[in-house]
């Protein structure tokens, strides 16, 4: 008999939510960790950069504290002081991560864990025995070929280690990271390059997405480059030197490459066990079974969306799957994604494009933040568009704008239910919120736009 029902390889967040939900539902756990519970999202990724992009907020209030009428000197930035503050967030969560694994009577195993056989993980001279094994060893940053990562060339990872900001930044790649990072330096006063390979920043969102930010880091004297293919790069002592495909040479203090995140899956034993792969991904069915019976595989190392959320959802799912519960498969095509850069984006479900591709009749509406109290009161701009098949359900929500992040629940519960516009009109939305646009927006969609022009 095993020693373990289930061992957990990787405690980030699809591994320690498979490692909690397993052991709620009575399963015996071990859940190996190579560096701190919680993984990228909790120490290099989703915490401590929205910690620096409230920071970020912080400093913009301050600078523009006059627009409301209130005097304020921004004297400073302690990068510090700043650490300090994003750290204390990080260890807080941190600790009450450590007393839940432990609460629940999860078996912690800090160690490099390698898939030995089918049933078995082997952490230093340790073989750990499970019924099941879960996969859940997350991504890491990439680079691009003849790209060495190290002194002035930094990914996210060692960005947010940075005891001060450059006074010079390039960000090559206009994707998430790219534009929250690009976010984060100029707030903090440095000035911002962003080179995108691709048309438009953000691509994977509405291009009317990718438009509103364009415009706003272009009133943020944020330099966008974009369709700027990116040739070469030389650390010199004293600055680096970014060279296009076209010829152009730019100069900064520091480059961040941001060019997307690879799955962690080399040198695990994965494929010499007879996991199916593509491309270092690990493939699975939509209850997270691999092609080994008995081993499965969630969050990044799955092809998809690389959010923490998604990962939650799939080791949840997976935990069920293993008790013998009948848990619904993970609905890929509703996770919610947010961009915490200034001004936020957010959405669910298809773009106008993918709506369009899908279904034959597509109405879209686009509701001005410019109508709404709220956002006004907080000298934000952005929008609500709305993407819907003609006389059926909202299929993509996309909104942008300071704080619209906080929208996204609300959006995916429409898209997720297949709600109609002239259901959502049904409940009311509380005035003067954020909240209200969406509810504006489906009143236009609905054919009844109460602070908007027909
Ligand atoms: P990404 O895939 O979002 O963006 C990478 C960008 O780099 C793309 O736009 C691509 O066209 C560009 N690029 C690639 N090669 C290039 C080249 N040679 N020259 C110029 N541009 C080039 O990847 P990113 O931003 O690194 O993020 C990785 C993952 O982490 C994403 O899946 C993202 O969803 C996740 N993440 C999510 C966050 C959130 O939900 N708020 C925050 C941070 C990361």
């Amino acid at each position: 008999m095993s020693e373990y029902d289930v061992v957990v390889l990787g405690g980030g967040s699809g591994g320690y939510a498979c490692a909690l939900r397993a052991a709620q539902l009575g399963l015996r756990v071990a859940l190996v960790e190579a560096d701190k519970l919680g993984g990228t999202c909790l120490h290099r990724g989703c915490i401590p950069t929205k910690a620096l992009l409230h920071a970020a907020e912080v400093v913009d209030i301050t600078r523009e504290a006059g627009r409301f009428g209130v005097r304020a000197t921004l004297e400073g930035i302690s990068m510090p002081e700043v650490a300090a503050y994003r750290d204390g967030v990080v260890a807080r969560l941190h600790k009450g991560l450590q007393s839940l694994v432990s609460a629940r009577s999860v078996d912690y195993v800090q160690g490099w864990g390698v898939l030995s056989s089918p049933r078995t993980v082997t952490v230093g001279d340790r073989v750990l025995t499970g019924g099941h094994i879960v996969l859940a060893t997350g991504s890491q940053p990439r680079s691009l070929p003849g790209l060495e990562i190290g002194g002035r060339v930094v990914t996210s990872d060692e960005a947010l280690r940075l005891q001060q900001v450059p006074e010079r930044v390039i960000v090559l790649g206009g994707g998430v990271i790219g534009v929250e990072f690009a976010s984060i330096y100029r707030s903090f006063g440095a000035e911002v390059t962003i080179i995108e390979a691709l048309p438009r920043l953000v691509a994977a969102e509405d291009p009317a997405v990718s438009t509103a930010l364009e415009r706003a880091y272009r009133k943020r004297k944020i330099a966008v480059r974009t369709g700027a293919r990116f040739a070469s790069a030389e650390d010199r002592a004293d600055e680096v030197v970014v060279r296009l495909e076209d010829g152009t040479e730019l100069a900064a203090d520091l480059l961040l490459v941001a060019v997307g995140r690879g799955p962690v899956t080399d040198g695990l034993g994965f494929a010499e066990c007879g996991v199916a792969m593509e491309r270092g991904y690990v493939i699975t069915d939509e209850y997270g079974r691999t092609s080994v019976p008995g081993v499965y595989a969630v969050g990044d190392i799955v092809p998809g969306l690389q959010l923490a959320h998604r990962g939650f959802a799939h080791g949840i799912m997976v935990a069920e799957h293993i008790a013998g519960l009948d848990p619904a498969p993970v609905d890929e095509t509703t996770i919610p994604r947010v961009t915490y850069c200034e001004p936020e984006i957010a959405s669910v479900g298809l773009t106008e494009e993918q709506a369009r591709e899908r279904h034959t009749d597509v109405e879209t509406v686009e509701y001005n933040l410019g109508g709404n109290g709220k956002s006004q009161i907080l000298g934000t701009q952005g929008f609500v568009k709305l993407v819907r098949v003609a006389s059926g359900p909202v299929v993509g929500v996309h909104l942008v704008g300071s704080r619209m992040s906080e929208q996204i629940g609300e959006a995916q519960l429409i898209v997720g239910w297949q709600a109609h516009p002239e259901d959502v009109v049904t409940h009311l939305h509380a005035h003067p919120t954020q909240n209200e646009a969406l509810g504006e927006a489906h009143l236009a969609l609905a054919g009844k736009p109460l602070h908007a022009h027909n």
